[in-house]
């Protein structure tokens, strides 16, 4: 078993919030900071940019997204890996034109206590949310037998299948939201929440639930993730 500690985990963990935790201009100065830092992933053929909030570039606004945390989770520790220079990045922003696949980010080290995360949109987008949970490392979940056999590096997603259950998804809610994933894929899971992304809003949501994309999309999408432990 990856976690011995998933009791003390499931303490944690409670329903999905939405809460109004930014004003406009605060969320106008998270789309500027985006805009200032350095590029750290720029996946050209999928369209993928990722920036990584790096400290001091905006000192105010890091004290800020400090304290507004704070009111939302009480305790906790940032989970967003480190900058070079060993400080705490505060998140991950991503934009993107095609919808993310299924998965989990619920971590790699097997003593953190992982607790939310948190979604902060900057643009209109959609993620849904599922009821099932997973306990183990950060996956992306697939069907593909070839997808199956890669073998991760310790800080890239296990791939597995092991989320499928019996019941045969809904194909109607896949027409809908899902159509970039494979129904087979989608076997026993159930949706906990279609979150629509409004600006200003905060979604936050145990780390272990399994998520995706909606498929509606083919826009531009800029949201930021902070992913937090204990
Ligand atoms: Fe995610």
């Amino acid at each position: 078993m990856f976690r011995n500690n998933i009791n003390l985990i499931k303490q944690y963990e409670g329903p999905p919030v939405i809460e109004k935790l930014f004003s406009l201009e605060e969320t106008e100065r998270i789309k500027d900071l985006y805009n200032k830092l350095p590029l750290r992933v720029f996946n050209q053929k999928q369209n993928v940019k990722k920036k990584a909030w790096i400290q001091s570039y905006d000192k105010e606004l890091d004290k800020l997204y400090i304290k507004k945390l704070k009111e939302v989770l009480g305790d906790y520790k940032m989970d967003n890996l480190k900058n070079d220079d060993g400080t705490d990045l505060f998140g991950l922003y991503h934009e993107s034109f095609h919808p993310l696949g299924l998965h989990v980010d619920s971590g790699f080290i097997p003593e953190d206590v992982i607790y939310k995360q948190v979604l902060v949109p900057l643009t209109y987008g959609e993620t849904i949310f599922f009821k099932n949970k997973w306990y183990g490392r950060s996956t992306t979940f697939t069907v593909d037998p070839e997808e199956l056999n890669f073998k991760p590096n310790p800080d890239q997603n296990d791939r597995s299948k092991d989320h499928l259950g019996n019941k045969n998804f809904d194909t109607k809610l896949h027409q809908k939201y899902m159509k970039h994933i494979d129904i087979k894929n989608l076997q026993g899971l159930e949706i906990e929440l279609v979150y629509k992304w409004k600006v200003g809003e905060v979604l936050i949501t145990d780390r272990t639930h399994i998520h995706c994309s909606s498929s509606n999309l083919d826009k531009m999408k800029l949201a930021l993730t902070t992913f937090t432990k204990k």
